[in-house]
């Protein structure tokens, strides 16, 4: 193995850019703003960034919907300041990963401008247009997901485009050469300005059926629960064998660069995800592994979990583990504060690169966002089901004070409640704090190869707790996890080692106390 790779041995850090840090004072987060914070990301002991798209964008889904693959927003900044904070994170040993959207663009991109022009425009094959229905009607049944249908009319040409999010993000047609190379083109665009590799939004969806066939129904779907999409199975609209393709032909481009990483995003079934390395590894490097994201927070559950994944990953494809994202409820939200602390010592202590959510580290909540002050238009389209992802989205919290030290301004989301004891500085200055333990951890980590890329293996597992071994020759450690609110006995014999790492106070042996975490290092 390769002395030190950092993609493979660090922790991404996602930061949402219009919710991290905001310089200028307009209420949302801009580049300056995470510039500002690199010193923070130091010593909180990450190893890389990965920011949600920052290009030009009408922002109808907040970035994910571009109108320049190659500029930055005004909200954020421009190209210069791009290129300090790449500087700047360079000098501090932080890698960036920019968000990369291929599958879809703006309305507003002068590509789609040109592409609804006419029928005849040198662009109309860069985006999928077919003509309506013999009742005129939509050309087939495939459902947008952010409700509806996945197609646009659009009178001046007579035809429907389709978009597979909202009517404002039409599909980009990834079977037409020229714009592949074009897309591509743009990724080689800013890894020449030093960025270190791209999370690809919705990479399973680039390719869809050739013959355009109807989407099947969903048995399962549950009517007021599932979102409208869920209502029929993707099978002509995702997870294509052509996808494969394609994921191999960016992994080239992000190859060319040395040392760079392509992050692949997927919401699929466990065997699908690691189809995405590709046969020989030429996929992602990191196929996005949201396992824990939808899963039971029960030991068993979760050892299964580790388990099914460590033995479905391709020989020489390096693992991942995410508890949270900008699309999907808080950690802490999902399983509570104490079990956070959990979460916390699990994502960094299992075999694969984790990637942390900003603001998890200080154990931030969803914020219940009132309907008239509600921005994604995924809750404005499907209300009150849940789906809508305003909640984790909210301003980082930095100091215990009007407007959280995110903004001089009126922040673009509320901030929400208990500012006073979930924010940075207060949580630096408490040795017990959930951002404590998370220094800690990443400490640890960073400190260890059993623990950055050793082997992993499963000692023992009960109703209640889970214990497992991180070895690299020599150095080795056990991690135990109860999962439940009372104390559980260890799934395992007491490890012979020292405990160096407890989410509660005092000595740590015998029974593992409520919610409590350990880590042993040394012999078993
Ligand atoms: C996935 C992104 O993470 C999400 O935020 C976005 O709305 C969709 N893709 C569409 O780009």
């Amino acid at each position: 193995m390769k002395e030190r790779l950092w993609w493979r041995d660090g922790v991404v850090y996602q930061v949402y850019p219009r919710s991290f840090a905001d310089a200028n004072g307009d209420g949302i987060g801009d580049l300056e703003g995470i510039r500002g914070k690199l010193d923070y990301l130091v010593s909180l002991g990450v190893d890389a960034l990965w920011i949600s798209p920052i290009y030009p964008s009408p922002m109808a889904d907040f970035g994910y919907d571009v109108s320049d693959y190659r500029g930055i927003d005004p909200l954020f900044g421009d190209v210069e300041v791009l290129d300090a904070l790449l500087a700047d994170a360079h000098a501090r040993g932080l890698k960036v990963i920019l968000d990369f959207v291929p599958n879809h663009s703006s309305d507003e991109h002068p590509w789609f401008r040109e592409s609804r022009r006419s029928c005849d425009s040198a662009f109309r094959d860069w985006y999928i247009w077919r003509d309506p229905a013999p009742d005129g009607g939509p050309p087939n049944n495939w459902l947008s997901n952010f409700g509806g249908s996945a197609w646009a009319f659009d009178e001046h040409t007579g035809q429907y485009y389709l978009h597979l999010f909202l009517d404002k993000q039409p599909d980009l047609n990834w079977r037409n050469p020229m714009l592949r190379e074009a897309m591509y083109d743009a990724m080689r665009f800013w890894l020449r300005r030093g960025v270190d590799g791209f999370r690809v939004d919705v990479i399973y969806h680039v390719m869809k059926d050739a013959e355009f066939r109807d989407n099947p129904p969903n048995p399962d779907y549950r009517e007021g629960i599932d979102s409208e999409a869920q209502r029929l199975l993707p099978l002509h609209t995702a997870d294509l064998p052509e996808t494969q393709g394609i994921v191999a032909a960016m992994r080239s481009v992000v190859d060319e660069f040395p040392e760079r990483v392509l992050i692949g995003e997927l919401y699929l079934p466990l065997e699908r995800i690691v189809a995405y390395y590709g046969e020989g590894l030429e996929g992602a490097n990191l196929p996005f592994n949201f396992l824990l994201i939808g899963a039971p927070w029960e030991a068993r559950f979760v050892a299964g979990l580790v388990e099914r994944y460590e033995a479905a990953l391709p020989e020489g494809g390096w693992p991942n583990w995410v508890l949270g994202n900008h699309d999907k409820p808080r950690i802490a939200s999902r399983v509570g504060d104490a079990q956070a602390r959990v979460a916390a010592v699990l994502l960094l202590t299992l075999r694969g690169t984790p990637t942390m959510y900003y603001g998890d580290e200080i154990g931030m909540h969803d914020v219940p966002i009132p309907f008239d002050e509600v921005r994604d238009p995924f809750e404005r389209n499907e209300p009150g089901k849940g789906l809508g992802r305003d909640p984790q989205r909210t301003p980082m919290r930095w100091f215990p004070r009007e407007g959280a030290g995110f903004t001089r301004g009126v922040p673009w989301l509320r901030l929400g409640d208990c500012v006073a004891s979930r924010n940075v500085a207060t949580q630096s200055d408490d040795p017990a704090s959930l951002l404590s333990l998370y220094r800690m951890l990443l400490r640890l980590r960073r400190g260890s190869s059993a623990l950055s890329r050793g082997a992993i293996r499963v000692l023992g597992v009960s109703d209640e707790a889970f214990a497992y071994e991180r070895r690299d020759g020599d150095d080795r450690f056990v991690v135990v996890l109860n999962f439940t609110d009372a104390p559980a006995a260890l799934p395992v014999a007491e490890p012979a080692g020292a405990c160096v790492l407890s989410t509660h106070d005092g000595g740590a042996s015998g029974e593992l106390r409520a919610n409590e975490a350990r880590i042993y290092r040394g012999s078993l």
